[in-house]
């Protein structure tokens, strides 16, 4: 609809609720942008400094506001739940979070919201998944970050191991966001050719990059106590397929029908995303041994979810 004003509502404007409204206001052309958070006064000064972004970027209105102005916005992202420690996985979080979770998206239902819900708290495709049971929405419209982080991260590592730019590898992290994930190196190009048939790549060497893709996020926050730009613009991108209609492939945590021989899960796998939510969800061809570990991350989903129910 031409004259449709793109309307997003945040809810939880910690660190990656903050980076993401940043990345946001200066990347989708939005109208109205709405943050919740429990800290009211935090979140109204945040709301005071980043708008000061908007005369130098593109006009957006901002405020904060509750639950009950979802009911015409065209996202939900919520970020909102207690993050990582040093330490601590991703699915330690799963009880904490759940109860959070339940407390936001009944309300958000309630007010009316029809749009899509986009989640990247953690364990992201546990959550996701509930917010779409809790929610009773179409599955396409409730989307988690997935694997996109992940999959920036080997685009990272490859990129440096291999000494080309980020935007020469095209390498997908599949699977859970955490332990369980693999990467899908089958399918790996650099600058179009297969990444396995380089003549400088051998295996102990991808392994070891697998390896520390899948330790980074626990370092980052070790280090500086938190991770955010990653999964904030990860965000970003998601939304603005949403509202540009960009048909964006992205590895995120979709639900599965099928692709892999599995259904009724979210994981990650890369997935076209448009107005609608997700178009279509995409199964990468996968070997024997990376179909295995993609099952394994399923089987440990079904098992956490069956608990927290
Ligand atoms: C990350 O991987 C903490 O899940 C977050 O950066």
């Amino acid at each position: 609809m031409l004259n449709k004003r793109r309307k997003v509502l945040l809810v939880g404007d910690g660190a990656v609720g903050s980076s993401f409204a940043f990345s946001l206001l200066q990347n989708c052309g939005i109208d109205e942008l709405v943050v919740v958070d429990v800290k009211k006064e935090h979140a109204e000064g945040d709301v005071l400094d980043l708008e000061d972004v908007t005369p130098m970027m593109m006009p957006a209105s901002l405020r904060t506001g509750d639950y009950s102005d979802a009911a015409d916005a065209d996202i939900v992202v919520i970020t909102a739940g207690v993050p990582r420690k040093p330490g601590e996985t991703r699915l330690d979080l799963v009880n904490k979070n759940t109860k959070i979770l339940e407390s936001i998206v009944t309300p958000i239902v309630n007010s009316g919201f029809d749009g899509c819900f986009v989640v990247s708290a953690n364990p992201v495709d546990i959550l996701t998944s509930l917010t779409q049971h809790i929610s009773g929405f179409p599955k396409n419209r409730v989307i988690g970050t997935g694997t996109s982080l992940d999959s920036a991260r080997l685009q990272v590592g490859l990129a440096k191991a291999l000494d080309v730019s980020t935007s020469d590898v095209d390498a997908y992290i599949l699977g859970e966001h955490g332990d369980s994930s693999f990467a899908a190196y089958n399918e790996a190009t650099v600058g179009g050719k297969p990444l396995l048939n380089l003549p400088n790549v051998d295996r102990d060497q991808l392994a070891a990059i697998e390896d520390d893709v899948k330790k980074k996020g626990g370092q980052i926050i070790r280090q500086k106590g938190a991770t955010f730009y990653g999964v904030a613009v990860s965000l970003m991108k998601i939304c603005r397929s949403i509202l540009l209609d960009e048909n964006l492939v992205m590895p995120i945590s979709a639900p599965l029908s099928g692709q892999y021989g599995l259904k009724d899960v979210y994981l990650g796998t890369p997935a076209v995303i448009n107005a609608g939510g997700i178009r279509q969800v995409i199964e990468v061809p996968l070997s024997d041994e990376e179909l295995a570990k993609m099952k394994n991350s399923a089987k440990k989903m079904n098992e956490i979810l069956l608990a927290a129910e």
